[in-house]
């Protein structure tokens, strides 16, 4: 029988990181308004990584004003601490990094018991094998496309293996893990990420940057993975 072809999901999820900060709320608006599927707030604590960015009090103050779902990408060393207060800011997805987490197990397990759902980013350095023995307590597993720290940064074709070897482990196994990937993702490049397997794309200068607006950019992007995915 001819299975009923359905396009993967390309879920395009803008970074905030290259938004005007004096506009937060009006960013995150247009954002809902171009059809975006989540928005990613970049959490950089100056430690983890060099740059230094939003706090839950930023976050919160857009929660107000929008009712897209927030994840909370935290670049941050000793996530733990702070867990309970990216859930009361508003965001509903919290993903730590691997390499910041000596009890990963547990501080997977703190981010369902805060009532969010979990993720884990790894960096381009860091193997698939870091989350082999979590997939029980994960819900979204971002593989890092740039080296975190700041937007506007080269796409890295050279995580495509590990993109697609994390795909056939998530369908292998049965797994309902979300595969996301982040950094220099864009027109040239998203087909390449979507072609691996990846089916959720953050993308910020791309689309703060694409000259038919926000719109045309989230339908530019989605297409092109929808396309590529095939
Ligand atoms: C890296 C950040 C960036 C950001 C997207 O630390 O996580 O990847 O989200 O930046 P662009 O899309 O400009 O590479």
């Amino acid at each position: 029988m001819v299975s009923d072809m359905v396009a993967a999901p390309a879920r395009i999820v803008p970074s905030v990181l290259p938004a005007d900060f004096a506009r937060m709320g009006e960013e995150c608006q247009a954002l809902e308004k171009a059809g975006v599927d989540r928005i990613q707030w970049d959490v950089m604590d100056g430690h983890f990584v060099p740059n230094l960015t939003f706090g839950p009090d930023v976050v919160a103050a857009s929660r107000a004003v929008v009712d897209l779902p927030f994840e909370a990408h935290l670049m941050v060393t000793n996530p733990d601490a702070s867990l309970d207060r990216w859930v009361v800011a508003g965001c509903s997805l919290l993903i730590v990094h691997a390499e910041a987490c000596p009890h990963l197990h547990r501080t997977l397990a703190a981010i369902r018991e805060a009532g969010a759902s979990s993720g884990v980013a790894l960096n381009p350095a860091t193997p698939l094998d870091a989350v082999a023995h979590v997939l029980d307590l994960v819900d979204l597993l971002l593989v890092m496309t740039v080296n975190p720290g700041f937007g506007g940064q080269r796409y890295l074709a050279t995580m495509e293996p590990k993109i697609a070897a994390a795909r056939r482990l998530i369908d292998q196994r049965g797994l309902d893990i979300e595969l996301e990937v982040d950094g220099g993702i864009g027109p040239e490049t998203i087909a390449g990420a979507a072609a691996a397997g990846a089916t959720t794309f953050c993308a910020g200068s791309a689309l703060f940057g694409f000259d038919g607006g926000l719109e045309a950019g989230v339908t530019e992007l989605r297409g092109r993975a929808i396309q590529a995915a095939r």
